[in-house]
This record gives structure tokens, C-alpha cells and sequence, in this order.
């Protein structure tokens, strides 16, 4: 229970399961307070067993590190009557596969699903069925919209949609700080560089970035002498550059994690 197990607790409900259907593990009874705080009604446990033992799906939402504690607590508990859906950056479905019997799913959400508006890619991991991927679907769609995707791609989407909102959040604070930079009072900076950010994607659902850029720049106007620099400066390589560092972290960091669990995997395995 977590932040993004939370989110995902609170996701269900909008489905329309019951808070009294769910159940979530913590680690302290701090967590405990927390999580009963913010999800009324669902069962909170101390123990990852007591949790996973009765549940029909579990959603494996800890950090990679943490993965091995879980599977030695509760692998042996996750059966074919069960459905994982694990959102544990850089662990492929093979590995979840290999670790327990379960039917996987694994999927990307983003931080997003908070409030409603997340980002989320899923792949079919073995044993799943149609039903498992619609119902998967179905929950992350009641807190934003759900792709199906090949595995192959879960890397880059982690880099792109899965850290991008924090690249988003960087690059409203500097529309704020620029605009405090040109003289406007930071309340108003603040409240226009969100609302140009939510009005420039709205606008990309019907026009190419082209298009509006044409729309939007007189010749020998504002717009154009501010797009010169962003260009002169590498603006976009630098955004590409910032995705491209992820991904390629995203890819170390799976292989970091599958070699620490495949070196302890005949301890691990079911
Ligand atoms: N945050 C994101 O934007 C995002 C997006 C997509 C995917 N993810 C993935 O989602 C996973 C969780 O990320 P998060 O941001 O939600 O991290 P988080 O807030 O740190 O949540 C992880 C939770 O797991 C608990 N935990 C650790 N070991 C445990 C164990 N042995 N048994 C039971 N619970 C245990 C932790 O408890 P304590 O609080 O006691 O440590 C913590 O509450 C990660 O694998 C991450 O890659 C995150």
C-alpha cells in the first residue's frame, strides 16, 4: 500500500468494488494508520500472507528491490487460481512467470492515476487470459486510459509515460520561473503555465505540432524569435536526450533486478 498501490486500492473502488473486498499488506503500523486514514473500509494487514492467501488478484506494487521479501513471504501462495498484476518497474513477465504460478499482467501506470488522469501499459504475461487483460484493462482505465501493449515496449513507455510527469512538473516550474522572470506575479506565472500546458495537449488532439506552430507564429513575430532559441539551444534534443537516459536506465535496472532474482530463483521458485 504504497503510493501507487494506494492509487490502485482507490482505482478498484471507482470500478465498483467493494472497499470491504480489498485488502492491502504495510510494513509498519504506521503504514497501517496511513492506509486505513485514506482507504476506509478495506482490510489492512501487517502480514503480505494474510493478504494474498484468500485474494482472487494481487497487484505486486513494491519497489524492485523489495520484490524478493514478497515472493519469499507469499510466492509459494500465488497459484493459477490467481491473477498478479505487477507494476514493478524493470520486472519482466518471464521472471514473474518463472517466480510463481500465478497468471501475470504486468503493467505502467503513472503517478497520474491519483487523480484520475494516469497513463497505463499492459502486456499479457503467461498464463493470462482475455479476461485477465479486459478486467486489468477496465481498472486503469476508471482512473485514466489503458494501453495494450507488446512487452518489448514496457521500457521506453516506463521512460516516457512512467517518469513523465515528473518531466512535465520540471518543465512547468520553469514556464513559472520564466514568467516571474518577465514580471508577472507568481500566482498568475503559476496558474498560466499550467493552463498553457493543459491547452497546448488539448489542442494536439486535432492539429500536428506543425500546424499550430504555423498558427501560433507570425512571420517576423514573438513566437518565432522564442522558438529560434529554443532551437539554437537544442531544446528538443535535450528533452530527447532526457527520455532516451531513462530508458536506458530502465533497461540497467532490469537487468540489475533479473540477475539478483535469478541468482536466488531455486530458492525463490514456488
Ligand atoms: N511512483 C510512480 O510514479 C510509479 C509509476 C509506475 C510504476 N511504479 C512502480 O510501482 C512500484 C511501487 O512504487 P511506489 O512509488 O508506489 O513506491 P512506494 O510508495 O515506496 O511503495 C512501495 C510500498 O511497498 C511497501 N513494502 C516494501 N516492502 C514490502 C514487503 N516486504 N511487504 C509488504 N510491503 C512492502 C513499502 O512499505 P514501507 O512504506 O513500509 O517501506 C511501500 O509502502 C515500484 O516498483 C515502481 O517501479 C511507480
Amino acid at each position: 500500500m504504497g503510493k501507487i498501490g494506494t492509487a490502485i486500492a482507490k482505482a478498484l473502488i471507482k470500478t465498483g468494488v467493494k472497499a470491504c473486498d480489498i485488502a492491502g499488506s504495510v510494513r509498519s503500523e504506521h503504514g497501517l494508520m496511513r492506509a486505513k486514514g485514506e482507504l476506509p473500509g478495506i482490510h489492512v494487514a501487517l502480514s503480505n500472507e494474510e493478504v494474498v492467501k484468500d485474494a482472487e488478484v494481487i497487484v505486486l506494487a513494491v519497489k524492485p528491490r523489495q520484490v524478493v521479501d514478497v515472493i519469499n513471504d507469499v510466492g509459494k501462495l500465488l497459484t493459477e487460481d490467481k491473477l498478479m498484476i505487477s507494476v514493478v518497474a524493470g520486472l519482466s513477465t518471464r521472471i514473474l512467470g518463472n517466480l510463481t504460478r500465478a497468471r501475470v499482467i504486468r503493467g505502467m501506470p503513472n503517478i497520474a492515476i491519483l487523480e484520475g488522469s494516469g497513463v497505463t501499459a499492459v502486456s499479457r504475461g503467461p498464463r493470462a487470459t482475455d479476461t485477465d487483460v479486459e478486467f486489468t484493462c477496465s481498472l486503469f482505465n476508471a482512473v485514466g486510459k489503458c494501453y495494450i501493449i507488446n512487452e518489448e515496449y514496457l521500457n521506453a513507455v516506463t521512460a516516457l509515460s512512467g517518469s513523465g510527469p515528473a518531466y512535465v512538473a520540471m518543465i512547468v516550474e520553469a514556464l513559472w520561473e520564466a514568467g516571474i522572470l518577465v514580471g508577472l506575479p507568481s500566482d498568475l506565472a503559476w496558474s498560466l503555465s499550467i493552463d498553457v500546458i493543459e491547452s497546448g495537449a488539448r489542442l494536439l488532439n486535432s492539429k500536428k505540432p506543425w500546424e499550430i506552430i504555423s498558427d501560433v507564429a507570425t512571420p517576423g513575430g514573438v513566437t518565432i524569435s522564442g522558438i529560434k532559441f529554443a532551437e539554437e539551444r537544442g531544446l528538443k534534443g535535450l528533452l530527447m536526450g532526457m527520455i532516451e537516459s531513462a530508458y536506458r536506465r530502465s533497461t540497467d535496472v532490469q537487468k540489475i533486478i533479473e540477475d539478483t532474482i535469478e541468482a536466488n530463483l531455486s530458492k525463490l521458485r514456488k
